[in-house]
């Protein structure tokens, strides 16, 4: 019997006041020039499926109107990671569904709405086809413009959309394939400060949940653990402290990690939560440390005044992250700002208000637009040696 694809559970509908730079704005998709454009956005780069609704009046501000994320984690359980192959299928199996619901939770029907954007990249070729094909297919039918999003560009404006925040700042962008500090000097003008040169931050917490035994992903899984350890008793590396470049690394400390379980042999809950909370102690040190160089080289290299710190990505959901870096912030005379909590991780609401703001600066797309597996936000930036596709 054919299964109902997408009876199966959504992991956030959010939509409404609850996000905005602009709380008390009225929907006017009937009024002339400066009414809100609306824009729907479609994620589909990796194992969550998502659309979105937001608007975007012409003073920059912006509303989500609704966000639908069904994440896949059930799906690639049994393999211990995520399989491009099964999130392709599992994207097109529930994305018109899902679409539909976020249309429907913003009140807003196709024909109002004035651009289609989707990922396109940097992801999983399969997904990304799948998000893709489906907003060209929107934007053919209904005739509204196309906007190819990078989903690091999105990650990168969100703030944009929770806080009204706009360039310049200086950005941690910290999720399961990325970790950079950028230089956000405005919509699709970014200079690439820091990379990593191993793994990303997100996938040594996923590793590093995985050798434990934890579930995925292991991002909350670790925080969650850590929160009843002691992050002394294990000595692990603080990769990178104190180093002149400004970059990261992680597939030591992740190592160290499985070193110091072998030791121990047979883990109880009690061990697992020392090596968690030594492992985001040895993180947090790491990356604070990171910031500040990069922070220094920044200020050093342009002139603009950098006032702005954000963190965005699915480990900025970190809450002792975020506190070392709002305490960063602070110490160098800069504001943090991160997305709420629900927005930090990949989402539908982040490409579309990425599309609102490249669709008000007539940055559209035909529809032979590319997917992009690979697409870095600053092509420029040189080479470091061991980055590969995270740079
Ligand atoms: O941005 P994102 O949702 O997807 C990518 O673009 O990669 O980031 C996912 C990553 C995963 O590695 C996940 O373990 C990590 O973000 N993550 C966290 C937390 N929540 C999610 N890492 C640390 N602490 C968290 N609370
Ligand atoms: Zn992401």
């Amino acid at each position: 019997m054919p299964r109902e694809p997408c009876e199966r559970k959504f992991d956030c509908v959010a939509g409404g006041p609850e996000f905005g730079s602009r709380r008390n704005s009225t929907l006017n998709p009937a009024a002339s020039d400066n009414r809100e454009k609306l824009v729907l956005g479609i994620e589909t780069s990796c194992d969550e499926t998502a659309a979105a609704v937001v608007a975007r009046s012409d003073d920059g501000s912006g509303r989500l109107l609704s966000s639908v994320v069904r994440a896949q984690w059930e799906d690639h359980r049994a393999f211990g990671g995520v399989v491009p192959e099964i999130a392709a299928r599992a994207h097109a199996e529930c994305l018109d569904d899902i679409i539909r619901m976020a249309l429907k939770e913003a009140g807003v029907r196709l024909d109002e709405v004035d651009g289609i954007a989707a990922a396109a990249g940097p992801g999983l070729i399969g997904g990304l086809i799948v998000g893709v094909i489906s907003a060209k297919a929107i934007a053919l039918a209904t005739g509204k413009p196309l906007i190819a999003v990078n989903h690091l560009e999105a990650h990168a404006l969100t703030v944009g959309l929770t806080e009204g925040l706009s360039p310049p700042y200086l950005m941690l962008l910290v999720s399961g394939g990325h970790t950079q500090i950028l230089l956000v000097r405005g919509v699709a003008d970014y200079a690439r400060i820091s990379t990593t040169i191993d793994d990303a931050l997100g996938e040594a917490f996923d590793k590093t949940a995985k050798l434990l035994g934890l579930p995925q992903p292991g991002g909350p899984s670790v925080e969650n653990a850590a929160l009843a350890g002691n992050p002394s008793r294990f000595q692990l590396p603080r990769p990178m402290k104190g180093r002149a470049e400004p970059h990261f690394s992680f597939a030591g400390l992740k190592t160290a990690v499985r070193q110091r379980a072998r030791e121990v042999a047979a883990l109880n809950d009690a061990d697992i939560s020392d090596l968690c909370a030594g492992f985001q102690q040895a993180v947090l040190e790491s990356v604070v440390d990171r910031c500040a160089r990069a922070i220094a080289i920044a200020r050093e290299e342009t002139a603009i005044k950098l006032t702005h710190f954000v963190a965005a990505g699915g480990v900025a959901a970190n809450a002792a992250l975020r506190q070392g870096l709002s305490d960063l912030a602070a110490d160098e005379g800069m504001t943090f700002h991160a997305p709420p909590l629900a927005l930090c991780g990949d989402n539908a609401a982040m490409i579309a208000w990425a599309g609102a703001e490249r669709h008000a600066m007539g940055l559209v797309d035909s529809l032979d637009a590319p997917v992009r597996p690979r697409w870095p936000l600053d092509a420029d930036a040189p080479k470091v040696r061991g980055a590969g596709v995270k740079a």
